[in-house]
């Protein structure tokens, strides 16, 4: 049975910019940020306190988040890899956050410089601080269909990291197929294994669409409970670390397939293809959205 009601976490203005190579203006990302929050979306995230050596991208972090108008029901997680991140993230206005871990030791060394062990205590200064504050923190977890560098990561070491970040005090744990190369069967053995450690209701899926598996594991793991989605408008992006990596899933395509289901989601679809479409014209760029696609966008 599947859920009747479905949580999209639109992560486009961030999973889908950070990979841009020309730098985007600030101002296209805040129009971009400005009309996702007209379309009923709940969760916009928004941008990344990270290195601006490491994802120059993201250098105007603070600027987009003091930039943006803020609806009332929509919150704008911000990426936190450590305390640095979570202070200024703090100073710019941010009222949630997210840390991003992963289930393969080489990724984790390639995309933020630690191994998983050095990454979760970092997490725990950031949650620590965080719960102090009332912030509440989202986790992710790389790779948990597998790697760029060490291919094929097994189950329970995504268990592992899941519940380590979940016991740790985050709110929700994204599962994150960072490159794109999982299947509904891997999904969804991933997903039997996780759920034994974390609550179903606790876990998202964050798929990117590399290999055009991004709509049947979603599909897979909607079957299995879980009612949390991410996706990027246009389908933009791809993670700087992971070589190979295309876009996130669409929203619009992942609306079209829920409301189409009957599923419910609250989000608007041709606000979301308006949306979609003028950040497409700013980067000069054809959609990665089908639906947008099929409806006459180029
Ligand atoms: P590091 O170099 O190991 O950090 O970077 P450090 O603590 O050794 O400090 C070195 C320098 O970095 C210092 O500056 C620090 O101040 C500075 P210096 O003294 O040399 O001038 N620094 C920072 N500056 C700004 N913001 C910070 C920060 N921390 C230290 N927060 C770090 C560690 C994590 C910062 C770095 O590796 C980094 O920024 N990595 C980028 C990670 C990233 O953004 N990756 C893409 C997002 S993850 C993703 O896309 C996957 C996801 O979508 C899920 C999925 O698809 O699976 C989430
Ligand atoms: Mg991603």
């Amino acid at each position: 049975e599947y859920p009747k009601f479905v949580k999209i976490v639109e992560v486009g203005p961030r999973d889908g910019l950070q990979n841009e190579k020309e730098i985007v203006p600030t101002r296209v990302k805040i129009e971009l940020i400005d009309m996702l929050s007209a379309t009923g979306l709940s969760v916009i995230e928004a941008t990344s306190f990270v290195s601006s050596k490491w994802v120059p991208q993201m250098a105007d972090h603070t600027d987009v988040l003091q930039g943006i108008q803020r609806a009332p029901n929509v919150r704008y997680p911000v990426l936190t890899p450590n305390m640095q991140g979570f202070q200024d993230a703090i100073a710019a206005g941010a009222t949630e956050v997210a840390v991003f871990g992963s289930a393969s030791e080489t990724f984790s060394r390639r995309n933020i410089n630690c191994s998983i062990d050095e990454s979760m205590l970092r997490f725990e200064e950031v949650i620590n601080a965080a719960k102090e504050q009332q912030i509440p923190v989202r986790g992710y977890v790389s790779c948990a269909l597998g790697c760029p560098y060490e291919g094929c990561i097994e189950p329970p070491k995504v268990a592992e990291v899941a519940k380590r970040m979940y016991e740790m005090g985050c709110y929700e744990i994204s599962l994150g197929d960072t490159i794109g190369v999982g299947t509904p069967g891997s999904m969804f053995k991933m997903l039997q294994k996780v759920m034994k450690d974390v609550p179903v209701d606790a876990l998202a899926v964050h798929c990117h669409d590399t290999y055009g598996q991004a709509l049947p594991n979603i599909l897979t793991a909607l079957q299995m409970g879980v009612s949390v989605v991410d996706s990027a408008v246009a389908g933009l992006g791809g993670c700087p670390y992971a070589q190979g990596s295309t876009g996130n899933v669409s929203t619009e395509d992942v609306l079209y397939m829920l409301h189409g289901m009957g599923i419910q989601t609250g989000v608007n679809l041709n606000k979301v293809i308006e949306a979609g479409d003028c950040i497409c014209n700013a980067l000069g760029r054809q959609t990665n959205s089908r639906v947008a696609q099929a409806k006459g966008r180029t």
